[in-house]
């Protein structure tokens, strides 16, 4: 497993879902975690839970300025940026593209595609400083197909997964260990809105069908170890049997 004790880790979305389970997940393996999300009140609750190894950044992932600042105040606490979790995401706007709404369609840009970025460019340069660093960034099965109705967030997904791979490219010689993680389908509230819009076959799954998000959390700390150096540059799926054997999930 990684070795995390005293390293700082960045988390997008961590007010919920993956994000959450991830910032838990990370300061159990010893790591410092700096929570990001713009329900403030929310992250503070889990930063408080946590305990003194986190703290809680109110940040919309879509406004660079907002993620630089997040870089700033993860350095101010902690001296350091060793991992950045891009999970933040949204499934909004589920609209056929002949009938999608053009702002809230560019919104899902910003935030999925667009956020990705600015977490990249804001905690790329102190990474390179240090030496290195780990970039991860949660992925999606929609990456790479489309599915009626969600045309916004598979084109942001395909879009940040081809920065994971331009990110490898250009900081690996800095050290920078860029990788996706495709996780399947969560049980999180993001499966909810997916149910409750009744378009596409995802949203007739059965809940059980959904892992827990505690197992992509488990993943994610995985990744910042060597044993997942074999990936770098690439997507993980959580769905490939034998990352789960070699993590331990049923
Ligand atoms: N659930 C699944 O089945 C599934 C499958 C594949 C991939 N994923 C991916 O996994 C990631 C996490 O999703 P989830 O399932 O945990 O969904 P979720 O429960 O809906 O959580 C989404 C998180 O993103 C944050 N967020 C949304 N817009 C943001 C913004 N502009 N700035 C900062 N934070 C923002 C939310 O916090 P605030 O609203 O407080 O800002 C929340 O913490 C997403 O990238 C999603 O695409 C999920």
């Amino acid at each position: 497993m990684a070795e995390l004790n005293g390293k700082a880790v960045m988390i997008t979305g961590a007010s919920r879902g993956i994000g959450a389970a991830a910032a838990r997940a990370f300061a159990a393996a010893g790591a410092q975690v700096a929570l990001l999300a713009r329900s403030g009140p929310e992250i503070a609750d889990i930063a408080g839970e946590i305990g003194q190894n986190a703290i809680a950044v109110p940040c919309n992932v879509a406004r660079f300025t907002d993620m630089d600042a997040a870089v700033r105040a993860c350095l101010q606490a902690f001296g350091r940026l060793d991992v950045l979790v891009n999970n933040a995401g949204v499934i909004q706007p589920i609209e056929g593209l002949a009938e999608a709404d053009p702002d809230a369609w560019s919104t899902a840009i910003d935030v999925n595609l667009k956020g990705v970025f600015n977490g990249m460019r804001a905690a790329m340069p102190v990474m390179a400083e240090a030496g290195g660093g780990s970039i991860l960034t949660v992925s999606s099965g929609a990456a790479h197909n489309p599915l009626e109705g969600w045309s916004a967030y598979c084109a942001s997904k395909a879009g940040a997964a081809m920065l994971t791979r331009s990110c490898d490219l250009e900081g690996r010689a800095q050290g920078i260990r860029a990788m996706g993680l495709s996780p399947g389908t969560v049980a999180t509230e993001m499966q909810r809105e997916i149910k409750a819009s009744g378009v596409n076959p995802v949203s007739g799954l059965d809940w059980s069908d959904h892992i827990p998000p505690e197992w992509p959390a488990k993943a994610l700390v995985w990744m910042c170890g060597p044993e997942a150096d074999a990936w770098r540059g690439q997507e993980i799926s959580l769905r490939d049997p034998g990352v789960r054997a070699e993590l331990g999930l049923a």
